[in-house]
C-alpha cells in the first residue's frame, strides 16, 4: 500500500505523522511545493519511528510527482489556510488553481488512486476535483464531515461531561460555518437520544459551537486547525486501505440523495476499499432536510464562483 499526502503544512504533515503511527501503508510520500519543507518534515518524523514503533516508510518531495507513483490513496491538503476573520470561501481563488494542478499531477503518476481532499472551502474543492478529473465519483472524497463530527462529540463530551467515544453524532450538509448542520436529534449517548439530557438553550449552544468550530480556534491560534483536521483526514484513509465499511459524513457527488445533484456535500457514508461505497439515508425530517436545502444552495453559489475564474 502506497499513501501520497499533498500539502507538507500542519494539516498535511500532521496528516501524514498520524497515516505512519497507525502504519496504514508501507511507503509513505508527502510532497509540497516549497524547497525542502517536505523532505525534512519527513526526515523528522522518520526519526520518529524507532520512538513510536512505526515500520512506515516516509519519503518528502519537493514537487517531484514521480516519486508518489503508484499511491492507492492521494489526500489533497495544499493551498492557502484561513487566517482569523476569514471565512473558508475566500480562499477559492487561490485554491481552486492549486487544487486542479495538484489533481493533474497526481493522476499522471496515479492513475487508479483514490482521492481524499481537505483543501477549502472543502466543498468547492470536491466538486472541481470530480469535474475536472473525470474520475469515477466513489474515488473523490471530501474530508468536512468527519471533522465536524468529531468536533460536534467534542462539544456535546463538554456538555455531558462524558466520554467523546461513548457518543455517536454527526454533521451533514457542507464545510461552512452557516452550512453545516450537527444533526442533534440523531445523537446519542450509549444509545440514549442526548437531547433526554440536554435542554433546548444547551442544544442551541452545542450546536452553534459545533458551526463555528474551525473559526474559533483560528481566532485563538491565528490560522486555521491541523490536529484534528489532519486526524480527521488519516481516520478516512484508514477506513478506506483497512475496507472497514465504516459510516462517515463525508463531501460525495449526490445524483439525487437528500434531494439534490450535481453538486459535493456531506452525507453519510459507507468507506472501503472501493473509496465511499454508499450513501446511507438518514432520512432527514422536513426541517432538517429544509436546513439541507439551504446549505446545498449556499454550496452551489460558491461552485458558480469557479466558472467565473480563470483555471
Ligand atoms: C477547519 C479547516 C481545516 O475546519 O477547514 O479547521
Amino acid at each position: 500500500m502506497k499513501i501520497t499526502v499533498v500539502g507538507a503544512g500542519a494539516v498535511g504533515a500532521t496528516c501524514a505523522d498520524n497515516i505512519a503511527r497507525k502504519e496504514l501503508c508501507q511507503e509513505l510520500v508527502l510532497l509540497d511545493i516549497k524547497e525542502g519543507i517536505a523532505e525534512g518534515k519527513a526526515q523528522d518524523m522518520m526519526q520518529t519511528a524507532t520512538l513510536l514503533g512505526f515500520d512506515t516508510r516516509i519519503v518528502g518531495s519537493t514537487n517531484d510527482y514521480a516519486k508518489t507513483a503508484g499511491s492507492d490513496v492521494v489526500v489533497i491538503t495544499s493551498g492557502l489556510p484561513r487566517k482569523p476573520g476569514m471565512t473558508r470561501e475566500e480562499l477559492i481563488g487561490v485554491n481552486a488553481g492549486i487544487v486542479k494542478g495538484v489533481c493533474k499531477n497526481i493522476l499522471q503518476y496515479s492513475p487508479n488512486a483514490i482521492i481524499i481532499v481537505v483543501s477549502n472551502p472543502m466543498d468547492t474543492m470536491t466538486y472541481l476535483a470530480l469535474q475536472d478529473t473525470g474520475l469515477p465519483k466513489n474515488r473523490i472524497i471530501g474530508m468536512g464531515g468527519t471533522l465536524d463530527s468529531s468536533r460536534f462529540k467534542y462539544q456535546l463530551s463538554q456538555h455531558l461531561n462524558c466520554s467523546p467515544s461513548d457518543l455517536n453524532a454527526v454533521v451533514v450538509g457542507g464545510h461552512g460555518d452557516t452550512t453545516m448542520i450537527p444533526l442533534i436529534r440523531m445523537a446519542t449517548w450509549n444509545s440514549v437520544p442526548v437531547t433526554q439530557f440536554l435542554n433546548q438553550e444547551q442544544q442551541d449552544k452545542i450546536v452553534k459551537e459545533t458551526m463555528v468550530g474551525g473559526a474559533t480556534l483560528t481566532a485563538l491560534i491565528g490560522t486555521s486547525a491541523w490536529y484534528a483536521p489532519g486526524a480527521a483526514g488519516a481516520a478516512l484513509v484508514e477506513a478506506i486501505v483497512r475496507d472497514e465499511k465504516k459510516i462517515m459524513a463525508c463531501c460525495v457527488s449526490l445524483e439525487g440523495e437528500y434531494g439534490q445533484k450535481d453538486i459535493c456535500l456531506g452525507v453519510p457514508v459507507v468507506l472501503g476499499k472501493n473509496g465511499w461505497e454508499k450513501i446511507v439515508d438518514y432520512k432527514l425530517t422536513e426541517g432538517e432536510q429544509a436546513a439541507f436545502n439551504k446549505s446545498a444552495d449556499a454550496v452551489r453559489n460558491m461552485n458558480a464562483v469557479l466558472e467565473t475564474l480563470s483555471l
